[in-house]
C-alpha cells in the first residue's frame, strides 16, 4: 500500500501540468510585461489595422478581471482558448499560465503589439513554464484570415470592433460542429445559435468602475435543428390521427 501510495505521489508530481504554473502568475506577468506598453502604435500601423477591417484602440482586462472569468469556465485540457485581438498577449498567457488548456493562442494585427507579446512567450518558455504538449501562440494576422475551427472558447473585446468584423467571427463559430464559449465586452447581435448565458460586471483599464462582459454558448447548427424536430413531428402525428378520426 505504501509503494502504491508512493509510486502514485511521483506519478501525479510528474504528470500536473501546473508544475511549470510560476508560484504567483499575477506578480510573474507584471514582472515580464514591465516597461512593455501596448498602447502607442504609429499612425501608418493604425491605419493599417483600420484598412484591414480592424480598429488599433486599446485597453486591458486586468488580471483580477480575466481570473474571475476564467475560473468560471472551468477550462480543462480539452479546450482551446483565443483572445480574438490579443493587444501584448497578457490573457493570453494568464489563461495558459493559470488554466490547464491545452492551446491558448492569441491573434493580433499590431506588429508591435505582437512583437511584445512574443517577446513574453520566449521569457516564458526560457523561465520554463511552457508544458511539452500544450501550445502557448501568438500570430501576427487578421482575426478575419485566422481558422477558428479548433476554438472552445473565444475573447473578443472588441468594443470598435467593425460589425463585418464581429458578422465573420459569428459566421465561423456558429459554423463549428462542437459547443463554443464565447466572452465579448461588447453585446453580441442576436443569432439563433448564440445563446447569453450570464453576464458578469467587471473591472476594465478604461472602465476601473466595470463593464458588462457577456458569456454565450454557441450550439452547432446540428444540435439546434434536432431541438426543432420533434415539433414538426408531432405535428404530422397530429394530422394523421385527426385524418385517421374522420376516416
Ligand atoms: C481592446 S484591445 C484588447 C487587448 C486584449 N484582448 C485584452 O483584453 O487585454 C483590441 C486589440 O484588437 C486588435 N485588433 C483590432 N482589429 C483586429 C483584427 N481585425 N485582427 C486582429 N487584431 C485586431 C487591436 O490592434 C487591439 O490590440
Amino acid at each position: 500500500m505504501k509503494r502504491f501510495l508512493f509510486f502514485f505521489l511521483v506519478f501525479s508530481l510528474i504528470c500536473d501540468p501546473s508544475l511549470a504554473e510560476p508560484a504567483d502568475p499575477k506578480a510573474y506577468l507584471q514582472m515580464i510585461y514591465e516597461n512593455k506598453g501596448g498602447y502607442t502604435i504609429s499612425d501608418e500601423e493604425r491605419n493599417f489595422i483600420l484598412k484591414n477591417d480592424g480598429h488599433p484602440q486599446y485597453g486591458e482586462i486586468p488580471f483580477d478581471s480575466a481570473a474571475h472569468i476564467l475560473d468560471d469556465l472551468n477550462l480543462s485540457r480539452q479546450d482551446v482558448f483565443y483572445d480574438l485581438g490579443s493587444g501584448v498577449g497578457k490573457l493570453v498567457l494568464q489563461a495558459y499560465l493559470t488554466t490547464s488548456v491545452k492551446r491558448s493562442i492569441g491573434i493580433e494585427l499590431s506588429k508591435t503589439r505582437f512583437d511584445i507579446a512574443e517577446s513574453c512567450r520566449q521569457q516564458a518558455a526560457t523561465d520554463d513554464h511552457i508544458t511539452p504538449g500544450r501550445d502557448l501562440l501568438f500570430l501576427n494576422q487578421n482575426i478575419n484570415a485566422t481558422s477558428l475551427s479548433d476554438a472552445t472558447v473565444c475573447f473578443i473585446s472588441g468594443l470598435t470592433f467593425p460589425p463585418q468584423l464581429i458578422q465573420s467571427i459569428m459566421d465561423r463559430l456558429s459554423a463549428l460542429e462542437h459547443d463554443v464559449k464565447v466572452i465579448s465586452i461588447l453585446p453580441l447581435p442576436d443569432h439563433k445559435q448564440f445563446k447569453l448565458i450570464k453576464i458578469y460586471h467587471l473591472p476594465m483599464s478604461w472602465a476601473s468602475e466595470g463593464v458588462d462582459v457577456c458569456l454565450y454558448t454557441v450550439s452547432p447548427t446540428s444540435a439546434i435543428e434536432v431541438c426543432d424536430k420533434p415539433k414538426k413531428k408531432r405535428k404530422k402525428g397530429r394530422k394523421r390521427r385527426a385524418r385517421q378520426e374522420e376516416d
